[in-house]
């Protein structure tokens, strides 16, 4: 295989890449979770913005394993490979609604913070569908954090 992108760098990038889908699964799976677990006033709006969330990490998920598989490596896609490799903890129990809403805000700014790591190790390596890839989910992560945390004010 030659894409340009010698087997080193294609190593280190997928590497960085199943740390991202493993922080991008556990965020999908705990947004979910809330959707279907949410109480109170707030419901309809939680309720209907978590689908919203989950349904876009949804599609991501598989647009970062197929960029693993397009660099060469197999993509993690076990819950013990996603709890060793994911930096979010896991939620335990049921929180109430604005302490979901808190532990999002951080699951969405922790996967920020992994995107925003590979981003020098892909610029020195010439891959600019990985950069692609980050850059659009930097966006929608930022975003998104941006609107959680806007209910957290008064
Ligand atoms: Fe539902």
């Amino acid at each position: 295989m030659d894409i340009g992108i010698n087997k080193k760098d294609r190593e280190k990038i997928s590497a960085g890449l199943s740390h991202l889908l493993a922080d991008s699964y556990t965020l999908y799976l705990m947004t979910h979770n809330f959707h279907w677990n949410v109480t109170g006033p707030m419901f309809n709006t939680l309720h209907l913005m978590f689908m919203t969330q989950y349904t876009e990490q949804w599609t991501a998920l598989d647009l970062i394993a197929e960029r693993i598989r397009a660099l060469g490596f197999p993509a993690p896609g076990t819950y013990k490979e996603f709890v060793r490799l994911a930096s979010i903890k896991e939620v335990d129990g049921q929180p109430k609604a604005l302490e979901m809403v808190r532990h999002l805000v951080d699951a969405q700014e922790a996967v920020a913070r992994t995107a925003r790591g590979l981003l020098p190790l892909m610029d020195k390596a010439n891959d600019q569908p990985s950069i692609d890839l980050i850059t659009q989910r930097l966006d929608v992560h930022e975003k998104t954090a941006w609107m959680l945390r806007s209910l957290l004010e008064e």
